[in-house]
């Protein structure tokens, strides 16, 4: 018999924030959850508002969990602690990222290669903070030996979930998946694993979901991003008719409009964000290059508008 499967959105700063999400769920259907993007532990802050108001489960409609990113477990206990006074039940710890301003800090995967202070952290945080406590992480920062000495360490602790992106911090978003190692990691782990990376079309996933029948929940980060019908894909089992699919797209690109027009000031920013989904967006779409090159060069929203209209249509 067929486990069902459940499809998880994954945190992509810049990208999927509360009004992608948002505008998503009134769009397509298939993600059970989003991840958002981290949020950094600050040394004695109160959490900023406008990422209280990101994290806030009654501000969602898709449900979400919070991401911190940080070291420090104290710093971590008083952030997740405010995430639990705004309703949240469960907070995910960023153990990927890839970037060297975080790396350099010991930060996401820069804390891989040192397996003592991610036990210490787990022992102070998991006694201390009041929420579920995921991990999303990578193989490790340079080597996958990173991975293979946490995992002992990692079942010692009540973890609900660990999500793996089967890659190097030092290949950052590019290069060959690490499928054995991530195999080996799916045998060995106590905490269920969720599955991320490169389920960017349909043969993609059938793939992987044979090549690894326990998995139960995936995680789709610019696969989906590209195509937000694929999850609906994956579950009918056939690619949706583009011209549905260029209409549901139209739709979704009007309502982020919209939020953006309402959450971010002045239409540099605007223009800004919605450029940066056209990065994604185009990879999906026939004429996608074309309308990505027109709106990179929109100064005004009137540019912006006149660029979309010509190759996209304006209706929603
Ligand atoms: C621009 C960008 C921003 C990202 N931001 C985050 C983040 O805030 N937290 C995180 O855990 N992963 C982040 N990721 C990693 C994605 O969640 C995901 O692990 C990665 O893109 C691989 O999955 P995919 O091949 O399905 O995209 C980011 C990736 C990109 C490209």
């Amino acid at each position: 018999m067929q486990t069902s499967q459940t499809y998880y959105l994954a945190p992509v700063r810049g990208i999927t924030d509360l009004v992608y999400r948002n505008c998503f769920a009134d769009q397509f259907k298939g993600v059970d959850l989003a991840m958002a993007p981290f949020v950094q532990t600050v040394k004695g802050n109160q959490i900023k508002a406008s990422h209280l108001l990101e994290n806030t489960p009654a501000q969602n409609r898709l449900p979400t969990i919070p991401q911190i990113i940080g070291r420090n477990p104290g710093h971590f206990i008083d952030l997740a602690r405010q995430l639990a006074d705004a309703g949240n039940t469960a907070v995910n710890w960023n153990l990927g990222c890839p970037y060297p301003t975080m790396t350099k800090k010991r930060c996401g995967s820069g804390l891989l290669p040192y397996p003592q202070d991610i036990d210490k952290f787990l022992e102070t945080v998991c006694a201390e903070v009041p929420l579920a406590i995921s991990i999303k992480m990578r193989l490790g920062l340079e080597t996958p030996q990173d991975i293979l000495t946490l995992l002992p360490i990692l079942n010692r602790y009540p973890i609900e979930h660990v999500t793996i992106h089967p890659r190097l911090g030092t290949q950052m978003y590019g290069g060959d998946l690490d499928l054995d190692c991530f195999g080996l990691c799916l045998e060995t782990l106590n905490p269920p694993v969720i599955y991320n990376g490169d389920i960017t079309t349909l043969e993609a996933y059938h793939t992987l979901k044979q090549r690894f029948p326990q998995v139960t929940t995936w995680m789709l980060g610019r696969g989906l991003l590209a195509n937000p019908c694929l999850i609906e894909e994956i579950q009918q089992g056939d690619p949706l008719p583009l011209s549905d699919k260029i209409t549901r797209i139209r739709a979704f690109h009007a309502a982020l409009l919209e939020g953006y027009s309402q959450r971010l000031s002045g239409p540099a920013h605007q223009i800004q964000r919605m450029v940066s989904h056209w990065e994604y967006l185009r990879v999906g779409l026939p004429f996608g290059e074309k309308l990505f090159h027109k709106v990179r060069k929109a100064r005004t929203l009137a540019d912006y508008h006149t660029a979309i209209g010509q190759t996209f249509g304006s209706g929603a």
